[in-house]
């Protein structure tokens, strides 16, 4: 599959993966820091997200991740930090299983080691139902209220008007597949203490999707990672709180520079 991407700029690789049922504009605020710090940033659309069109009726997370992996090879990148919010995590722990060769070092954000609970699988079978009657409205009623912090609500109304205009543009047949690829992906928790590249945690503090046990799981069991916890923030630590996102995204960037080009 090709899949749909954008770069910016020179210097060390970077991919960053977009979370369900976004694409990858959901980082535009991490471009130009990015750039700034010597990054060559490398957005891709997951198939049925954004611009790359579907797949099958069912994506699986390594799926998505084998795209990712043609995608550096098109762009002959060996080696690249690879990083992703919440499916895009997903997405990460799937490639780094795939082809740990290919990462300098991994960003985990907002996300999961684990697969679903048998709960959680229902649920997205129940909601999978309601979607195909009710259209991406569904979505937009079931997850957008529990996404963001009471703060987040309160401060950033513009941006819950902007998710929910987002989750209304994904085409409905996409969303349902991805559902359905997230309800069957693997739980990464065995190989957490293979990963051998530095690991970047962040997360909001308030994230009731994924949440902070996980993130402290993929903290004790991740050799060389280290976890940011960022207050008064929900599910989309980079939306909801950019500015702190971007200066720990760009420390760590410039700690593990040098070893990557
Ligand atoms: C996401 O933000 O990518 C999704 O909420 C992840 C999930 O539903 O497990």
């Amino acid at each position: 599959m090709k899949v749909a991407f954008e770069r910016y700029g020179k210097g060390t690789p970077f991919v960053l993966l977009h979370a369900f049922p976004l694409s990858r504009k959901m980082w535009k605020q991490q471009i130009d820091v990015l750039v700034e710090a010597d990054c060559h940033v490398i957005l891709p659309d997951f198939r049925g997200f954004g611009e790359t069109p579907i797949g099958s009726d069912k994506t699986t997370m390594e799926e998505l991740a084998n795209d990712i992996r043609e995608l550096l090879d098109h762009l002959e990148i060996e080696k690249a930090i690879i990083g992703g919010l919440s499916m895009g995590g997903y997405v990460t722990l799937n490639l780094y299983r795939q082809h740990p060769e290919k990462f300098a070092a991994m960003i985990l954000a907002d996300t999961s080691s684990l697969a679903d609970t048998e709960e959680k699988r229902e649920g997205r079978f129940k909601l999978i139902e309601k979607t195909l009657s009710q259209g991406m409205q569904a979505i937009v009623d079931e997850m957008i209220p529990h996404l963001t912090s009471d703060y987040t609500k309160a401060s950033n109304p513009d941006l819950i008007k902007q998710l929910e205009k987002e989750f209304l543009q994904t085409d409905l047949e996409s969303a349902i597949a991805a559902l359905r690829g997230m309800a069957g992906r693997l739980d990464h928790t065995e190989m957490l203490p293979e990963i051998s590249v530095p690991t970047l945690l962040i997360f909001g503090r308030e994230d009731r999707v994924t949440n902070l046990d996980g993130a402290r799981l993929l903290n004790d069991k991740i050799p060389n990672s280290k976890l940011e916890i960022i207050e008064d923030i929900g599910h989309y630590s980079n939306l909801e709180n950019s500015n702190r996102f971007n200066s720990i995204l760009v420390d760590f960037v410039k700690n593990n520079q040098n070893t990557n080009n």
